[in-house]
C-alpha cells in the first residue's frame, strides 16, 4: 500500500530524468548503472561502479547574502574560487565517460564565472547534461547569448516574491526589477533563437510574507513559458515563524533513530572548483578541510572513489554496528527529507 501511493511521485521523478538521462544514454553508462544498482542495493564500500552525476562547484563565492543559505549565513567558508577549464577538462577526462548530468553549483553563484558557458560546452562534448541554478544577478545579455550557444540544458532560477519588498526578505542584496528584466530577456533570446533549451524552472521559497504574492509569481510563469513551477519549503526554518512551516520538524522526527538511506555515496559526487571532493552538497560547512574524500584533479578516480574515506562511510551506512573510528560528515547525518509542493 506505502509503496502504490510513492507510485505518481516516482513516475513524475522518472519523467523528469528521463529528459536528462536517456539522451546521454551509452553502452558504457548503461552497464555503469546496471553495476551501480546492484552495488548500492548490496551497500558495498569499495565500487566497481563510477559516479553518475556530479555536483560541480563552478564558482564559490555568492553576491547575495540570503536569510535561509549557508553562504549567506557565512556558515561555508570555503576559500572563493572558481573552476578553471583545465581542471574541469582533467576532471572529465577522469569521469566523463559514466556522467549522465554535471549540476554546476553547491554553495555559490555560478554565473559569476564567466567561464561557465566554455564549461558547458566542454561538459557536451563528452555527451553529458548541464543543469545551473542561479539567483539571475549575472544573467546579462552577453551571458545569455553564451548559455544559448553552448546548449545549456536546464536552468534553475530562484526568485522567491513578486515585490522587492518580500524578495529582499529571502534573498537579502537582490535587485527585484533586476532580476525579472534579466529573466525576460534571458526568454525573449531564447524564444528568437527558437529553441526549448535550455527547460527553465522557476524555484520559489515560500515564507509567510511572500505567500500571498506566489498566485502572480505562478501567473507570471504561465505568461512566460517557464516550463516547471516549484514551491520549496525553508530548509533553514530561519525564514518563518515555524509553526506555519513544521514539515521539517515532523520528517526530521521520523527519520530519527532511523536506517540512513542515503544512496549520494553510491551515486554521485560533490566537488569543490579546486577538485576537492564532498561527498554530497551537505558539506562545505566550517570545518570543511576534515571533511575532503580525496582531490579529483591531482587524484585518479579509483583513490578518491575507492578511497579511505569513501568506503569508511559506505561501511558506516552499510553496518548496523556503529563505527566508532574515524571522523566523516556521514556519521552525523540523516539523509534529508525533501520537501517540494509544486504545480506545473
Ligand atoms: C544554495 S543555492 C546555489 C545556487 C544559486 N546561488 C541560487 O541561489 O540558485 C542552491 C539552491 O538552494 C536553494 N535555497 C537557498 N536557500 C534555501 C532555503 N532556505 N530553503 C530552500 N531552498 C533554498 C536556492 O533556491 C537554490 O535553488
Ligand atoms: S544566491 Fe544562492 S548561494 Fe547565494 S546566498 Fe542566495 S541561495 Fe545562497
Ligand atoms: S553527509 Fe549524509 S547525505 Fe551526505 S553523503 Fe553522507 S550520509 Fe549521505
Amino acid at each position: 500500500m506505502k509503496l502504490l501511493k510513492k507510485i505518481p511521485g516516482m513516475v513524475g521523478a522518472l519523467q523528469r530524468h528521463n529528459r536528462i538521462v536517456l539522451p546521454r544514454l551509452t553502452f558504457a553508462r548503461l552497464v555503469n548503472l546496471c553495476v551501480l544498482g546492484i552495488e548500492m542495493l548490496f551497500r558495498r564500500p569499495k565500487l566497481i561502479s563510477k559516479p553518475v552525476v556530479a555536483k560541480i562547484e563552478a564558482c564559490s563565492a555568492c553576491n547575495l547574502s540570503c536569510e535561509g543559505c549557508r553562504s549567506g549565513h557565512l556558515i561555508v567558508e570555503y576559500p572563493a574560487g572558481n573552476m578553471s577549464t583545465e581542471d574541469f577538462g582533467i576532471v572529465l577526462d577522469k569521469m566523463g565517460k559514466y556522467l549522465f548530468e554535471i549540476v554546476f553549483y553547491n554553495w555559490g553563484e555560478p554565473l559569476m564565472n564567466k567561464k561557465v558557458p566554455e564549461l558547458v560546452k566542454m561538459a557536451h562534448q563528452h555527451n553529458i547534461s548541464v543543469i545551473i541554478s542561479t539567483n539571475l544577478h549575472y544573467l546579462t545579455e552577453e551571458m545569455g547569448d553564451r548559455l544559448l550557444e553552448a546548449q545549456l540544458d536546464k536552468l534553475i532560477f530562484c526568485i522567491d516574491g513578486w515585490s522587492q519588498e518580500s524578495y529582499q526578505q529571502v534573498r537579502i542584496g537582490g535587485d527585484f526589477d533586476l532580476v525579472i528584466n534579466n529573466i525576460k530577456r534571458f526568454i525573449d533570446q531564447r524564444n528568437k533563437a527558437g529553441m526549448k533549451k535550455p527547460y527553465l524552472e522557476w524555484q520559489y521559497v515560500v515564507t509567510q510574507r511572500n505567500r500571498p504574492e506566489l498566485a502572480m509569481a505562478r501567473s507570471a510563469a504561465g505568461d512566460w513559458g517557464v516550463d516547471r513551477f516549484v514551491e520549496l519549503v525553508d530548509w533553514s526554518q530561519r525564514l518563518d515563524d515555524k509553526s506555519y512551516f513544521n514539515g521539517l520538524d515532523k520528517a526530521w522526527e521520523k527519520m530519527r533513530g532511523k536506517r540512513n538511506r542515503c544512496f549520494w555515496l553510491w551515486s554521485s559526487i560533490a566537488m569543490q572548483y579546486d577538485g576537492n571532493v564532498f561527498p554530497c552538497c551537505h558539506v562545505a560547512n566550517k570545518p570543511y578541510e576534515d571533511r575532503i574524500f580525496g582531490n579529483l584533479v591531482s587524484s585518479s578516480l579509483d583513490e578518491v572513489w575507492n578511497g579511505p574515506k569513501y568506503r569508511m562511510a559506505r561501511q558506516y551506512l552499510r553496518s548496523k554496528r556503529r563505527i566508532e573510528e574515524g571522523d566523516f560528515i556521514c556519521k552525523e547525518c540523516n539523509t534529508p527529507p525533501i520537501f517540494i509542493e509544486e504545480t506545473k
